[in-house]
């Protein structure tokens, strides 16, 4: 197959550089970005969640990711957004959102993503590995979305529409002046890097196979959102103390979510646990594949993040896709002037606001917690009944969401949960 796609041959000529010691110099994170993108045309394991921990579960090292995400929640939420708005470049994520039509009005994506953001809580509070606890069947639940929404994108009936989705599938333009023009104009100050090109396009025709929706390297560039940018600059999103264990600890627990969602350890992001290896393959993964992105950001991504941000305005007033924008390309150097130049008064401030809390007023013991409890109590108005903080005025409540207050359990049973996350390892050994 590798002498007709010219997509594979680069790969496999990359790969036999690699074998046969013509890498010297290559370093170890170029090699496992490598094989990383091997993982295009391998499709994500869905159906039902694994019963035993990997072999390589560390319960210790698992807990201490948990603690340290519970410790800094409001960083670590922010992370997210932010990584999540740049994902969106990559058409192999968008093109799938867009399809799925859950997130491209605001309503939409309020719904959607608040969904995400308590999944992801109740993995951090819970037990994922304790049969029936809300965290597990939280996992299991995205794993059944996920198995539907390939199933669905990957029938060959459906692919093409999937392929040639465009602004047309994305509902009414939003009113604000676009800021498409100044991010690519900044972004044009970039290398290019050749990784980009290795990068499968879901619409090009000179492809012997179809593309792959959901497949193993599109999973670990979304462990990439989730790890990358608080394992390189961790004060920069509140975590100013962290420690080596602390960031091993998260790195560890990534990887055991993966795995729960389907990933081979081959393609698993954190694949090792190693700090200092993973820590080369974020910075090599942000300056190689995220950054470059950029330069071909698309009307689609800017209104789809758009969407992500103005969804999250809801419960986090203020916000907007420039502000968290110029946020990210503060903190991994994207070139933004022109970008910045362009923003309004009210979105500067809040970049400025992003700034002073997360990079300045963190360094004073405590203060993530206080930000942490606000972001907690903020989403707690979306998700939880309507008798919660009933004291709170219901003008300022925001739109709530049904369903999720079952995964919303935000007081992790301390010793029940170090219990059964053992147990379950000594078992699973
Ligand atoms: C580490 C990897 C990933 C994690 C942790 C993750 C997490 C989640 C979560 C928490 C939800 C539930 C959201 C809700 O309740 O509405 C979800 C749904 C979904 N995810 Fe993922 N996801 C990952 C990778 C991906 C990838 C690679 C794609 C696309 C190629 C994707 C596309 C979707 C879709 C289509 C849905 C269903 C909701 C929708 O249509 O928007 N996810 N994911």
């Amino acid at each position: 197959m590798a002498d007709h796609c010219p997509y594979l041959s680069k790969l496999a000529s990359l790969n036999s550089e690699k074998t046969h010691g013509g890498t010297a110099n290559k370093s170890v994170a170029e090699e496992r970005l490598v094989q990383l993108l091997e993982g295009q045309t391998v499709p994500v394991q869905m159906g039902n969640l694994p019963t035993v921990p990997p072999p390589w579960y560390n319960p210790v090292k698992f807990q201490r990711g948990q603690e340290f995400a519970r410790r800094h929640f409001a960083g670590i939420s922010l992370a997210h957004f932010v990584s999540l708005i740049t994902m969106l470049t990559s058409p192999q994520i968008l093109k799938p959102l867009i399809f799925t039509q859950k997130s491209e009005t605001v309503l939409k994506s309020f719904k959607r993503y608040i969904g995400t953001v308590v999944h992801v809580t109740a993995w951090y509070f819970g037990d994922v590995w304790q049969k029936d606890h809300p965290a597990r069947r939280s996992i299991q639940m995205v794993r059944s979305m996920h198995d539907h929404a390939s199933t669905q994108m990957n029938h060959p009936e459906r692919r093409r529409q999937v392929d040639n989705t465009a602004m047309a599938d994305c509902g009414q333009p939003f009113d604000d002046p676009s800021m498409l023009a100044s991010l690519q104009m900044d972004a044009q100050k970039l290398a290019g890097c050749p990784y980009v090109g290795l990068r499968r396009q879901p619409a090009s025709n000179d492809q012997e196979e179809p593309y792959v929706y959901f497949n193993q390297f599109d999973m670990a560039d979304s462990q990439f959102a989730f790890v990358g940018v608080l394992v390189l600059f961790p004060h920069k999103f509140g975590a100013t103390y962290a420690s080596d264990d602390d960031l091993s600890g998260f790195i560890h627990f990534w990887r055991c979510i993966g795995y729960l969602l389907g990933i081979e350890d081959r393609f698993n992001f954190c694949d090792g646990d190693n700090l200092d290896l993973t820590r080369d393959l974020c910075r090599h993964y942000l300056d190689k594949m995220i950054k470059p992105a950029f330069k071909d950001a698309s009307v689609e991504f800017e209104h789809m993040a758009r969407a992500v941000a103005k969804g999250a305005s809801l419960y986090y007033p203020g916000v907007s896709f420039e502000s968290l924008f110029a946020y990210y390309a503060n903190v991994v150097g994207l070139p933004a002037a022109n970008f910045i130049h362009h923003m309004s008064y009210s979105q500067w401030f809040y970049y400025l606001y992003l700034r002073l809390v997360f990079s300045v007023l963190c360094w004073i013991p405590g203060v993530i917690r206080v930000f942490s409890g606000m972001t907690q109590f903020s989403i707690g108005l979306v998700v939880a009944r309507s008798s919660t903080a009933g004291w709170w005025p219901k003008s300022w409540k925001p739109p709530q969401v049904g369903g999720l207050d079952v995964f919303w359990t935000l007081k992790p049973r301390a010793e029940g949960l170090k219990n059964s996350q053992t147990n379950l390892a000594l078992n699973g050994a």
